[in-house]
Formats: structure tokens, sequence, C-alpha cells
């Protein structure tokens, strides 16, 4: 570095540069916290400026008193096994909607052995229940959920080993994904879809959409059916969910390559290329997930090479106006995006923060150049804007690097489409699996489930230490500490300044999920916030109510079995974000995953996501295991968040 750089650098620079820190032994007390399993709550407290941004609700007593009296109107539920849901004492749920259930009138009924046909399999409620959120105005609730991907062996119950075998077989599956709009009412029996209702939609793989942002128009974009590289048909294997400021849903397209294969073999330019690898787009003939390309041409890469840079977007729905198009915003990345949590800056700009979910991705926030007034245009609020990559320093600060093109080398819209090669030009942290962000309502603060990792540390034979797809390595680092991570954790951060839009943080670990049963007290056995009687692996779907308790879905193993002893089924817990205690509220069927939640207008009810039941759940023995959502309500019908 020479003298007049370094005469640039901040007086903290200067240290730096002067005297380096010492990365392990930074990194060395981060473990031994949690090997020791000491509370990491403790040196939150302490730790930077975290005890003035704790928020209001936290502030009323110290960290002691507030453990010894619980925040949860609950007793713990036991982990369970079975095949069917389990609440609290004093709670009941309750089935919503499932699978094949009608949103239209005209609706086809749904056969227990055969399920939906083809013909109006756009007019039931879809596959894989995923993220969801409820509006509501004037009375009127409206449940936006997203129908995440198919089971075709369940879908396509006659066809052979779940291959889809014609254009029939592709469109029924095509049907059964995207998002759902269904108005929903409470009655004397309970909640119900309105079937008749004017705001029911199904938005699905052949739905028009348009495209803006940066990427808009660009020539990557551009494909037979769209010579502007501005339209679009369908949003794919839609994840997580978020919501705007304004009123409008937010679906999430996570591994969208998995719907794209090829007849022959590929030739494109090496951009091209590079890009279906970083991405997982197999170019291996006939290897698409779905077998869509044998019968739909748009999916065969070999014909239409673009298609795949059309897809991995956040996708913003007006859930009020059944015929608004909606509309793909390049500007917010391009990556297999689990859910979108936004927070606002003090002076209005929109932040939007968003997982990469696959091993050794990374973690991002994008913040709008614009600001919102409430009332005001928003039309064009998340098509401009600055998008970040987290960069976690193993002394428990971070940074959020900006993608731009001086720091990466490309061009706006390439970093649109490319977004994972830009965050790897900048140095980003490869973590373990971001799902879920969730922002804290009551607090400057936000937290995200890295989920599992089992390549986290291991080696390639020759002991290189194993690398995403872009072939930056996943050492174990501090928020990512451990090997061969079989439970995954939940990493918190707190903006300095107050400020989501600030480019500085401190952060630590909320959890450490493990088993003390089975591991003792080794880095496995998880925080100081894990016993024997709330043991869980895989954080994936996280919400945080407006109480500001966290609450946690998993999406892991449920052998119960070995290092999963005493799990039992995925299942929902509660996290008081001060004292650290963690209860589990709710356990899913055996099979299935725990996810998304959202809450009634007047926080009575609970909605709930069952997805990919193992079992004949819920209808029993004879019906085929059908995804559903469930309602969860309090005996004396008092709030549930
Ligand atoms: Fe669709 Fe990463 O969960
Ligand atoms: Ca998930
Ligand atoms: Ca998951």
């Amino acid at each position: 570095m020479s003298k007049a750089d370094l005469s640039d650098l901040s007086a903290d620079e200067w240290d730096e540069v002067r005297f380096p820190r010492s990365k392990v032994q930074e990194f060395d007390r981060v473990v031994e916290r949690a090997i020791s399993r000491r509370s990491f709550l403790g040196g939150t407290l302490a730790f930077g400026s975290g005890a003035a941004v704790m928020g209001t609700a936290f502030l009323k007593g110290s960290p002691v008193a507030a453990q010894q009296t619980s925040r949860f109107a609950f007793e713990q539920l036991a982990p369970q096994t079975d095949g069917t849901v389990h609440v609290p004492n004093g709670y009941s749920w309750d089935v919503l909607v499932r699978w094949g259930d009608p949103l239209f009138p005209d609706a086809p009924a749904f056969d227990p052995e055969t399920g939906i046909p083809t013909e109006g399999s756009d007019r039931v409620f879809g596959e894989n229940t995923d993220g969801m959120e409820l509006f509501h105005q004037g009375g009127t609730e409206l449940l936006v959920v997203n129908s995440e991907y198919p089971n075709p062996k369940i879908n396509l119950p006659a066809s052979q080993d779940g291959e889809a075998s014609s254009a029939d077989d592709v469109l029924r599956l095509q049907n059964f994904q995207g998002v759902n709009v269904m108005e929903v009412v409470e009655g004397a029996d309970g909640w119900s879809v309105v079937v008749d209702s004017a705001y029911n939609r199904r938005i699905h793989h052949n739905t028009p959409m348009v495209i803006d942002g940066p990427a808009a128009g660009h020539d990557l974009l551009k494909t037979a059916a769209d010579e502007t590289g501005t339209q679009s048909l369908g949003t794919f294997n839609n994840c997580g969910s978020g919501r705007t400021p304004w009123g409008t849903y937010l679906t999430c397209e996570e591994n969208f390559n998995g719907y794209f294969g090829t007849t022959q073999e590929v030739l494109g330019d090496e951009a091209v290329m590079q890009g279906y690898r970083r991405y997982g787009v197999s170019t291996d003939i006939d290897a698409g997930r779905y077998n869509y390309h044998g019968f739909d041409a748009r999916f065969d890469i070999s014909q239409n090479p673009n298609e795949p840079h059309r897809a991995g977007y956040i996708v913003e729905i007006d859930p009020w106006d059944p015929e608004a198009t909606p509309v793909k915003h390049t500007a917010l990345g391009r990556f297999k995006h689990e859910n979108a949590a936004y927070a606002l800056t003090p002076e209005g700009r929109v932040v939007v923060y968003m997982g990469d979910d696959e091993r050794g991705e990374f973690m991002y926030k994008w913040v709008s150049t614009g600001i919102y007034v409430a009332g005001g245009d928003t039309s064009t609020l998340l098509s401009d804007g600055q998008l970040f990559v987290a960069r976690f320093d193993d002394d428990m600060t971070g940074q959020w690097v900006a993608l731009t093109p001086e720091a990466t080398g490309m061009e706006p819209a390439e970093i649109s489409i490319f977004t994972r090669m830009a965050a790897s030009a900048v140095g980003a942290t490869t973590m373990d699996r971001p799902e879920w962000i969730a922002v804290n309502p009551t607090a400057v603060e936000a937290y995200c489930c890295l989920t599992n990792n089992r390549n986290r540390g291991a080696k390639e034979d020759g002991g290189v230490v194993k690398t995403n797809a872009g072939g930056d390595p996943m050492e174990v680092n501090a928020v990512n500490p451990r090997e061969i991570n079989n439970y995954g954790q939940i990493v918190r951060w707190r903006p300095h300044e107050d400020d989501h839009g600030a480019e500085s943080f401190d952060w630590d670990l909320y959890v450490m999920a493990g088993n003390p049963e089975v591991h003792g007290d080794d880095l496995y056995a998880g925080t100081a916030n894990i016993n024997a009687g709330n043991l869980f692996n895989s954080p994936d779907g996280m919400q945080i109510d407006t109480a500001g308790l966290i609450w946690i879905q998993t999406d892991g193993d449920d052998s119960n079995e070995g290092d999963f002893a005493g799990m039992g089924n995925n299942q929902m817990l509660a996290g008081d974000p001060a004292t650290g205690e963690i209860r589990r509220f709710l356990t899913g069927p055996n099979g299935c995953e725990v996810t998304g939640l959202t809450w009634s207008a007047d926080r009575r009810t609970m909605f709930v996501g069952i997805q990919h039941p193992g079992q004949p759940f819920p209808d029993g023995e004879g019906s085929l295991p059908r995804s559903a959502i469930v309602t969860v309500t309090r005996d004396d019908n008092a709030l549930v968040g």
C-alpha cells in the first residue's frame, strides 16, 4: 500500500493496516463461547451498541429478570413422530385448505386416488404450500400463498415413477405451482376459502409477467417469444414470501434451475455456459428434473438458451387486482431467492434483505434510491437502487459490500443477471445456506436462518476445502463455525447507527441448533439456549410477530435417531430475542416441512404451512398426501402474535 493510499485511511483502518487483528484469535473466542455453551446473549448485550438498539420491549428488565419471566403463553410441546399436527394445550388447529381444494366454483373435484385432472388444474389450491402473507382492507382478508414445487408421484398418480410423460402431464404440474391469491373468512365453524371471491387468482408457470430494472431489455433476456427482453411467462419455485409497506406481495424464485433441461448438446457462449454452471442449470441431455424440456420447448436450453435468465428473481404481485401483471424486479438480483424481508431506513428508503439458499452462497441487501411515502407513487420503488452482499468478519462485525460496476467489473445488467458472480468478485462470505430472513419490528435488528451445510469445512480428495459452484471456499469461520454443519444456526445483526441502510453492522449467533444429549459439551451440542426439551435442526422459515417473538420453522432430518434423536418431526418453535429462550410450539406430520406463517388481521389466528407430508395427511388412509395450510387459535380467543 502506497503512502498516498495510507493517507486515505481512517484511524481505525490505519490501525488495522499497521496492527492487523488476529482473525484466528477472534474466531477462536467465538467458537470457544459456543463450545462452552455459555450464552451468546450475555455477550450480545455487552457488545458494540447492542444495548442501545435492543428496543424498548427488552429494556424493561435485565436479561436475568427476563429469563425468570417467560414471555410465552404456552407450555412447551413434546417432540412428536406421528402423522398429524400437534399444538400446545389451550390451542386448537384446523385445516384451512389443501392441495387440490377449489379456489373457483368451476374447479374439478379432488379424487382421493387420482387427485386433480389437467383440465381445471389451474382452478385449485396449488401444491407444496410455502411462504404466505395476509393482506386486509375494509374487512376483506386475502391470503396470498406460494406453491413451491411439484411432487410428481403424487400429482401424477398414474405416471410411471412420477415422470411427466406428456405435454398434458407437464401442463398439470405447471398449473399446480406458482402463487395462490384467495379470500379467506372466519365463520362459526372456523376459517374457510371464499370460493366465489372476485379476488381469487392462480398465478402459474405460464402467467404473463413484465421484467423491469437494470436487466430489462438486455440481450441475455431476449428469446424467440419475446425479442424485447421485457416480458416473461411464469414464476418458478416460489419459496419464501415478502411484502412491501404499500401492500403488495413479493414471491421469491428459488430453485428455478430444476425446470430446465436439454434434448441435445448445448453450445452456448462461455458467459452463458458459466452462468449455467454457477446456477446449476444442467447441460446434460435429458437431465431436467421435471422433464418439462421434453414437451415444452421453452424449457429446452438447446432451443431457448436465455429462458433460464428470466427466472430467479423477486416478483411483485398486487393482491387486490386480479388483472395486474406481476413484475419481475431484476434490480434485486438473480439467485436462488429464499424470501424478502423489508425494513425502512430513517429517511424512508426501502431495504430488502434476501438470502441465496445454496451451500456456500451469500446474503444480500438491497436499498432503494427512492423514498417511500405512504399514499405516494410506489410503482418504481423496487426498480432502482443498490444491491449489497454481506461480509461477516470474525470479530463479530460485518459489512454490506456494494455490488457496483467499479467493484465487480460488471455492467449493471450483468450484476442483476449474474449476481452470484458479482458477489464472488467482492469477496462475500460463503454462508451455510441462507433461508428466511426476518426483521424485528420492535428493535433495529434482523435474523437469518442458516439451515445447514454438510460441505462446510469438508475437504475434497487431496485436502482442499470444498467450494461453492463459483470456487469460493467454504472454510469454517466465526459465523459458520461448524464443520459438516448438520444442525444449522440463526445469525442476528444490528446495523450501525440504528439504520438498516448502514453499510456496517454487529452480529452474533442467536442460536446454534445442536444436540447436547448426544454431543455433550462440544460444538455440536448447540448454544446454551438448546436443551433436551427444545431440540430441533435445520431452521428455515421465520417470522417475527408484533410483540417481537421469533417464530422458527424447521426443514430438517426428522428421523428422530442418532444426531437427531429427541427432535421428532419438523416443527415450529418460538424464541425470545432478549433471553434467548426457545420453546417448541407446533409439530407437523412425519415427512413434512413446516413452512410459511402469517396472521389474521385481528392476530387471533395463525396460518401455518405443512408442506409435502409423508403421510396421507390431512385426510387419512385412502387419500393422497396433501400439503395444507392449517389455522391455529387459542381456545380463549386471545392473541397469537
Ligand atoms: Fe424453498 Fe430454501 O427453501
Ligand atoms: Ca425454505
Ligand atoms: Ca430448507
